[in-house]
């Protein structure tokens, strides 16, 4: 089989920063028509892994297939077309991808006209696309996270001249407007505000595989927003790597605590948004959270490490006293406020003194929940270049430590619902007993308890009986 390379990546034009203006453009395929026909008595798997980011690509994904008539299936082997949506923000992340290449791609020897795509984050890295070139010559067709409007077309052009496909260009990226989406859910929706990111903190990839940050038009985001509700979505998330840098790269005056206001306005029962940077917080953003009800009070904000020396050397552009600083802000504006967190143990060379002033942090700021990493280096980031002198053994220990300390906070949050009424947005049945559901409150909270399935998708209100450190018990309470 031929390899046709349409472009390859390249780290140093990946990130390149040059023009500031976000360029926009509408979707159209080329081979639209064709498609329709290509797609007839077809079937699609998808597979995704990663952030919600790659989750709402699947969804564009997902729409764009199903728009020439795929059908989706969940069973690889009776699929034409396999996508594999990767992530490459740890090794782990990568791992996993390599694992479920190696499991599929015997399909493509059973069918010989199948479709085995690779795209999302870790194609964007040529030396890691070099491996999985070499590694599965079954794979026919690579594609970036600047291509997905051009799935239909690049199907179609490995289908019918048989070659191996790649098509990966590392650009600063654009908009890309009224692409379509099939949701994976019928009442909570994620909704992309802005795209990539400029921060290049020295230990991220990110940057390098999505891109400059640029921000959608607010018009567009709202329409959106209008339809959802429309449709009777009961929850939004906002999405952006950071959310809080909105409208920092266009001339239309709107800022991420207008998107916020805007969409309350609109009357979504919940609206939640995600990531948070701390650098760019504001405190307009603080009153507009706490202003709106249906705004949930609960706000995701990566600290990474409590040293202001590692966070330095991490490029976070905060110290320690300025988190705490707006920790502090935001518990006295936002009653209620549930914070979480991501947090990296073991960048290079960190000290215990310094590791000791995140489980300080931890304990002073009392986190809600918290993702938890091992730092992992990233080829062609900064803090890869730098040589460790901490043992993956010594890393792993303060890892177990960290997630100890965490774990005292979060029980003993748990352990505060107990005998409390909460709003809960019912959001399926227990896999294991149908009379199970389960759900998340305001706070988000996982609660379980007892209920007939015609209350998924909506909200209720639930006591709750018992906690567990990730979960609560509860029952539901009749008006
Ligand atoms: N844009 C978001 C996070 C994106 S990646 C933000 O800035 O908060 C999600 C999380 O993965 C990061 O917050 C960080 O904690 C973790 N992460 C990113 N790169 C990593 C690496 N090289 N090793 C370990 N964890 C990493
Ligand atoms: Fe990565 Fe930092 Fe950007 Fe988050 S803000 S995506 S951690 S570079
Ligand atoms: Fe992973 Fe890419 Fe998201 S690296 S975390 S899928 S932006």
């Amino acid at each position: 089989m031929k390899t046709k390379i349409i472009n390859y990546p390249n780290l140093n034009e990946a990130k390149s920063r040059v023009k500031s203006e976000t360029e926009f453009s509408f979707y159209s395929p080329i081979h639209i028509n064709e498609m329709k026909e290509l797609g007839k008595g077809k079937k699609y798997y998808i597979h995704t892994f990663g952030c919600q980011a790659n989750i709402r690509d699947e969804e564009t994904m997902k729409g764009m297939l199903e728009s020439s008539n795929y059908v989706q299936t969940s069973d690889p082997s009776q699929a034409d077309v396999i996508i594999i949506n990767t992530c490459a923000v740890r090794e782990n992340a990568e791992d996993k991808v390599y694992g479920d290449i190696g499991n599929l791609k015997k399909y493509r020897k059973i069918n010989k006209k199948l479709i085995l795509a690779i795209c999302g984050c870790m194609v964007e890295q040529p030396e890691i696309l070099d491996i999985l070139i070499n590694k599965f010559p079954e794979v026919n067709l690579y594609f970036g996270t600047h291509e997905i409007d051009q799935l239909l077309d690049l199907i179609f052009e490995t289908y019918h001249n048989d070659v191996r496909l790649i098509a990966i260009k590392s650009k600063q990226g654009e908009v890309i407007e009224n692409k379509n989406v099939s949701r994976n859910n019928e009442f909570k929706a994620y909704v992309n505000i802005i795209y990539g990111c400029n921060k290049f903190c020295t230990y991220c990839i990110v940057p390098y595989t999505r891109g400059k940050e640029r921000s959608r038009h607010f018009a567009d985001i709202m329409d959106e927003v209008r339809e959802l509700k429309k449709a009777g979505y009961q929850e939004i998330t906002f999405l952006g790597q950071n959310v809080n840098a909105y409208g920092k790269d266009l001339d239309e005056g709107h800022d991420f605590a207008d998107v916020l206001e805007e969409a309350a306005k609109m009357g979504i029962p919940r609206i939640r948004f995600t990531t948070s940077h701390p650098w760019d917080f504001s405190s307009k953003m603080i009153e507009i959270i706490a202003k709106y009800d249906n705004i949930m009070k609960c706000i995701h904000l990566p600290v990474q490490s409590g040293s202001s020396e590692v966070l330095r050397l991490m490029g976070r552009r905060y110290s320690r006293e300025h988190y705490l600083s707006l920790v502090k802000e935001m518990r006295s504006k936002i009653p209620g406020l549930s914070l979480s967190t991501d947090i990296i143990v073991g960048f290079p060379n960190e000290t215990v003194e310094q590791f000791n002033e995140t489980l300080t942090l931890v304990d002073e700021v009392k986190y809600e929940s918290a993702f938890t990493f091992i730092y992992s280096p990233r080829r062609g980031t900064p803090a890869a270049k730098i040589e460790d002198n901490v043992s993956y053994e010594e890393k792993s220990r303060r890892f177990k430590e960290l997630v100890k300390h965490l774990e005292v906070n979060i029980e003993a949050d748990s352990k505060s619902y107990i005998g409390g009424v909460y709003k809960v947005l019912v959001d399926g049945v227990s896999k294991t007993d149908k009379n199970m559901l389960s759900g998340y409150t305001e706070s988000n909270k996982l609660v379980h308890f007892k209920g007939d399935e015609s209350l998924v998708g909506k909200i209720i209100k639930v006591k709750i009986l018992e906690s567990h450190t990730y979960s609560l018990i509860g029952e539901i309470v009749n008006e």
